[in-house]
């Protein structure tokens, strides 16, 4: 699903890299296009049609690109693009967004970090995407408003429970982020979360931070966290300031899952309405997502990781897009760095 701005742009650098994979390892990928957020608005009256969710339900993997823009933008409106990405999240019942953030030592200098901070980055932050503000009882009158935040405990356990796993598979540390001193929700993400990971992970090393204070430690110490694990909007909030990390918003990319092997992917990057029709959007994000799709979702883990390192090879190579682009880089198109990718796959 292509979506609004610059997701047609991105989404359309992703299928080619999967069309390159089919092609070099002997795969046939089926892929079915279809409307979302503020085109589907335009083509429906609806941000996600009833046949992009049938589609999305027979797929084994969704590949998305942006919603949003300025045409839709006014507060009021009853229908916005964004409502089309979130019941879509929750018709599939990803509720775990894994959003990876690894810093490539070639990429330090487009931080505006300083380099001594940002070696030896790598951290996944563990999103839940289906509970929390973001789907609680809203409200609206003249003179006041209100957005509900629950959690259940079971949605919390199964968060948790991704997100240890994960930690298991790698530098087997978790941090909790939540704001426990002042919301009952966190209170309650606390509690689950200092149970669950005693009884069921008792050898992983545990740390729990305020959602305000882990803003300034993914700053100062960003090397030392490993995943980060927290509620949909802390997760929302973080990520944007951990890309920084990285270089640049475009470079991030997320898999979204549930219960089962399919899967929704997408760059965190919004649609860029700014650069828009450009072709000069950064197509890392989601070409890092198509990898984490073939990895999370077709089991290709060969494939997968082809994918990702043709990227660090065209960005050790010198070859950048605008947003990352530092010194005497040639600044590439979408197209161009997307071509160069594909160059690089066996
Ligand atoms: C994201 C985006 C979405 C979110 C918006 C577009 C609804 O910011 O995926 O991070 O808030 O989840
Ligand atoms: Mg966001």
């Amino acid at each position: 699903m292509p979506g609004d701005g610059i997701g047609p742009e991105v989404v359309a650098a992703g299928r080619r890299v999967l069309e390159r994979v089919a092609q070099s390892y002997g795969h046939r990928f089926v892929c079915n296009e279809h409307l979302i957020g503020g085109a589907a608005i335009e083509a429906h009256g609806d941000p996600l049609p009833p046949d992009t969710i049938a589609s999305c339900q027979e797929s084994d993997a969704v590949l998305l690109g942006a919603v949003g823009g300025p045409r839709w933008s006014d507060p009021n409106a009853s229908t916005r693009p964004e409502q089309g990405l979130l019941r879509l999240r929750k018709v599939l019942g990803v509720f775990a967004n894994l959003r990876p953030v690894k810093v490539l030592a070639e990429l330090v200098d487009a931080s505006p970090l300083k380099s001594s901070i940002l070696s030896g980055v790598d951290l996944v932050v563990v999103r839940e995407l289906t509970g929390g503000i973001y789907f609680g009882e809203k409200s609206r009158d003249e003179t006041s408003a209100s957005d509900v935040c629950t959690y259940h405990t079971h949605e919390i356990e199964r968060i948790v429970r991704v997100a240890a796993l994960l930690a298991t598979q790698r530098r087997g540390k978790l941090c909790s982020v939540d704001k426990a001193n002042v919301l009952e929700t966190s209170r309650l993400w606390r509690d689950v979360t200092n149970r669950l990971v005693a009884s069921e992970f008792p050898e992983i090393d545990l740390e729990t931070l305020l959602v305000d204070a882990a803003a300034m430690h993914l700053l100062s110490r960003p090397a030392e966290f490993d995943v980060i694990v927290t509620e949909n909007m802390f997760g929302d909030i973080l990520t944007d300031e951990a890309s920084m990390l990285t270089g640049s918003l475009g470079m991030l990319p997320s898999a979204s899952l549930g219960d089962t092997q399919r899967g929704l992917y997408e760059p965190i990057h919004g649609s860029a309405p700014d650069i828009a029709g450009k072709g000069i959007a950064n197509p890392c994000g989601t070409i890092a997502s198509v990898a984490m799709l073939l990895r999370h979702s077709l089991a290709l883990e060969e494939e997968a990781s082809s994918v990702e390192a043709a990227m660090t090879k065209v960005i050790s190579d010198g070859g950048r897009t605008a947003d990352i682009a530092t010194g005497n880089n040639k600044v590439l198109t979408t197209d161009e760095f997307t071509e160069l990718l594909i160059q690089q796959l066996p």
